[in-house]
């Protein structure tokens, strides 16, 4: 049950009753201050001024036929308009005990109503080199979104759209055609690149075959493309390496890169030009938008094909967009990358409208994130300055968090310290990137992420853990959760509300696309069990009736804890 949208919905049909404007919002969000109650309502004041009638007047209209009398116990008016609720206990009490009887409830969450497709493309790697930094965020944030839309049931379909066609690769495979051990060769492909980079740098009959191998390449010779394609396997194998390790569901599957489009884009430019949207300007092929300008206020021209005939990025996401409207019959298409390409996705998505490639009621969306920087708030190196290959990173993640665990819990046995530490580790690094506000840069620093204090995963995990503990605990003494919940104590219902709050924070999240809400949420979460567990005994509560209503509210917790991370790829794990 959502209970924010409840409210809204109910008082918004009374604002709508006492004469407010259609689209001004009810703007419902839990109070601020336990004595403004469990939530309150702001959006009176907004609809008065559009009115021009006196806030508090109308207000108290808005309060004359608002009837939540099944929820809540009181209803306030507050300053100069704010709608104060104070719902139920009971109410609470009996959410609660739904949720915790019955696994179905989804913790609360609510499934779509009718069947719904969400595209995300995310992650991407240009494949001539091995994954770094730079594909770390939109992998990790592409992930969390994947998950928490296929949990609240829509039918999700990802989408790697890796560089997979570029002109580096008529160099990469002259090089493959001029060594033997090709395929020893490749199993480090940055060093591949490297020295077939050097070939063509140095020389300018190696440069020259390599750009006739692509027009080659694209042009369907039978030689290249199989030297292409061992290319590709070899890369593609060392993706997969890394998205387990990371704990990512994208799968070879998934993977339908720029060249999968290749034989469709004369199409796009002929349908671009039926749609009557295609213009020539110095010889390349275009699009004008009077919405983009240059410095000059000039419209901007968008190239998607080039004087010698080749296409472009944009021209490859137009034809995308129509296969995922199209083919995959997506209601929404989220692309996951960094803010530097949302002009790209702007004007793309314009063109797609405009040509019709996607029908009007579908969502494009560009889901932008800031960039990872180092401690020295610059864009994050090694220490001599090179790109960090993702493999390293999650090695070394891994490794401090062997330490960690190590000096934390010295007793541990070396396998399960190790598997402990990569679960811990990998979370952590996960987790720093997710609780970010999305659209800004964000540093990246080890010692923040691993700390067992604060906004991170092994907070998170730790807190799950010790719960977990409690149960084993009670296992020993038999104590159970299967008695009567209630919510006596004050510490005990602002857990109880906050519990309740999941399924509205799993909704919020799939509409705005920001897991670092879901990280708020579920740092708040843990504070509020950390209130309940100093001030309310658990296994030695007074009475057994307590003790087992005290324990009900700790299984929801580890396993509201549990849901939130899962939905982030964060695992968790028993013992810490
Ligand atoms: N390969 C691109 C890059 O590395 C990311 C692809 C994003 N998706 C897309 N449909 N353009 O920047």
């Amino acid at each position: 049950m959502n209970i924010r949208k409840l409210l809204s919905d109910r008082i918004l049909q009374s604002m709508i009753t006492a004469g407010a404007p259609i689209g001004a919002p009810a703007l419902v969000s839990p109070s601020t201050k336990p004595q403004f109650g469990d939530y309150q309502a702001d959006g009176c004041m907004a609809a008065a001024k559009k009115m021009k009638t006196n806030p508090r007047t109308f207000a108290e209209k808005v309060l004359e036929t608002l009837d939540l009398s099944d929820v809540a116990e009181k209803l306030e008016l507050a300053g100069p308009g704010f709608i104060n609720i104070f719902l139920k206990t009971d109410y609470l009490t009996d959410q609660l005990t739904q949720i915790s009887a019955d696994d179905e409830k989804h913790l609360g969450v609510e499934t779509v109503e009718k069947s719904q497709k969400v595209v995300v493309d995310y992650s991407g790697p240009n494949l001539a080199k091995e994954m770094h930094v730079g594909h770390l965020r939109s992998t990790i944030i592409g992930d969390a979104m994947a998950r928490i839309f296929a949990f609240k049931g829509w039918e999700v379909t990802r989408q790697n759209h890796v560089g997979d066609w570029g002109t580096q690769f008529g160099m990469l495979l002259s090089y493959m055609e001029e060594i033997d051990e090709v395929s020893e060769s490749l199993a480090d492909l940055e060093e591949f690149y490297r020295k077939s980079k050097t070939r063509f740098d140095d020389d300018p009959a190696f440069a020259e075959k390599s750009r006739a191998t692509v027009v080659k390449l694209q042009g369907g010779d039978e030689n290249c493309l199989a030297h292409w394609k061992a290319f590709l396997n070899e890369s593609l194998g060392h993706c997969s390496k890394v998205y387990q390790q990371l704990g990512v569901l994208l799968t070879q599957d998934d993977v339908r890169g720029e060249s999968a489009y290749n034989d469709d884009l004369p199409n796009v430019i002929a349908d671009l030009k039926s749609a009557g949207l295609l213009e020539e300007s110095d010889g390349a092929s275009g699009v004008f938008l009077d919405e983009f300008r240059n410095k000059d206020d000039e419209r901007a021209f968008i190239i998607v094909q080039k004087s010698d005939g080749g296409y472009l990025y944009a021209t490859t996401d137009l034809a995308a967009i129509r296969h995922r409207a199209g083919q995959l019959a997506a209601d929404r298409i989220l692309y996951v990358t960094d803010s530097r390409q949302a002009q790209h996705f702007a004007q793309v998505f314009l063109i797609a409208k405009r040509a019709g490639f996607a029908p009007e009621q579908v969502i494009l969306e560009h889901v932008p994130f800031g960039m990872m920087l180092g401690t020295d708030g610059r864009p994050f190196k090694t220490r001599t300055g090179g790109t960090v290959k993702l493999m390293d990173l999650l090695k070394e993640a891994q490794q401090r968090a062997e330490k960690l665990v190590a000096e934390k819990n010295p007793d541990l046995d070396a396998a399960a310290r190790t598997e402990i530490a990569s679960v811990v580790g990998i979370g952590a690094l996960k987790y720093a990137d997710l609780a970010q506000n999305r659209t800004s840069d964000y540093v990246f620093a080890w010692d923040k992420m691993l700390s067992l204090e604060g906004n991170t995963a092994p907070y998170m995990q730790y807190a799950y853990a010790r719960i977990r503990s409690i149960f084993r605990k009670a296992a020993d003494t038999g104590a159970n959760c299967t008695g009567q919940l209630k919510l006596a104590e004050p510490a005990e219902r602002a857990l109880g509300v906050k519990l309740l709050q999941f399924s509205e924070m799993v909704d919020f999240v799939t509409d705005s696309c920001l897991p670092s809400m879901l990280c708020t949420y579920l740092h708040e979460l843990a504070g509020a069990f950390m209130s309940f567990y100093e001030s309310c005994p658990v296994l030695k509560a007074d009475d057994d009736e307590t003790r087992s209503s005290r324990l009900a509210l700790c299984d929801l917790t580890a396993r509201v804890i549990k849901q939130g991370l899962e939905l982030l790829g964060i695992e968790t794990v028993e013992k810490m």
